[in-house]
């Protein structure tokens, strides 16, 4: 597939066929998106993949955990809020995905549905987690957006969908009684991953971007 073709294909996917993911597929997907650049090289990602019943029981301890009220404790901080434009685009984001979904502005029981659907990865046969070494500065976490990039594009291309999601990594806890993730490794972020669900209406939801004056800036070039 073209570049452009894959990048233009590629969008978060929020429903999956039970179709399971073929660990050797996996094993591609991992081998391209280690190309992703990193400081001097250090390549600092691990990543956990889960299929099955291992998959199967993260998203339900997820999912309970979440449900129950657990206190969230994510190895890396996360928002709580965004400021400026990036609040706005936070909310034009939120607004157009209920409207897909037909969840209603007041609807609260179904827009707590949706946020506990998170927790499950959309329902997804496949489950990504990629960590970092544990006290290392912000460009480890860095390094793992370059190489997570690559993998949602490498899925793109292999017609799978992927969906990053930081529901994933709020319980970390729960997802290491399924994974050997240590303690010295700090988890960044969780990817669903699988077949995408054909005619499911909130895949063919596309995110829209800023004019690109909102994000670029030039001097001195022709
Ligand atoms: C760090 C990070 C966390 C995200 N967490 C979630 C999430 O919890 N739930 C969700 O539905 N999408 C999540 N996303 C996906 C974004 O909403 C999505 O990338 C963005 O809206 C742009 O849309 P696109 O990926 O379809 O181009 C996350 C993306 C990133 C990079």
């Amino acid at each position: 597939m073209e570049f452009n073709e894959v990048l233009k294909g590629r969008y978060s996917c929020r429903r999956y066929q039970e179709k399971p993911v073929p660990a050797a597929l996996v094993e591609q997907l991992v081998k391209k998106a280690q190309q992703a650049p990193s400081w001097g090289n250090t390549q600092p990602w691990r990543v956990y993949a889960a299929g099955g019943q291992t998959a199967l029981a993260i998203r339900q301890d997820l999912v309970r955990a979440h449900q129950a009220g657990e206190k969230e404790t994510p190895d890396i901080g996360m928002p709580a809020g965004f400021s400026g434009d990036m609040m706005d685009r936070y909310r034009d984001l939120g607004r157009a995905l209920f409207k897909v979904l037909g969840i209603g502005r007041d609807d609260h029981e179904k827009r707590s549905a949706h946020y506990a659907n998170n927790f499950n990865a959309f329902g997804a046969p496949a489950l990504v987690f990629v960590a970092v070494p544990a006290g290392e500065t912000a460009y480890a976490a860095y390094d793992a957006g370059a190489f997570v990039s690559l993998f949602c594009l490498a899925a793109a291309e292999a017609g799978l969908g992927a969906c990053i999601i930081a529901a994933l990594a709020r319980y970390p806890q729960a997802v290491r009684r399924h994974l050997p993730i240590p303690q010295s490794e700090s988890l960044v972020i969780g990817l669903a991953l699988g077949w995408p669900l054909a005619g499911a209406e909130v895949n063919a939801f596309r995110s829209g971007r800023s004019p690109l004056e909102k994000a670029l800036v030039m001097k001195g070039l022709e």
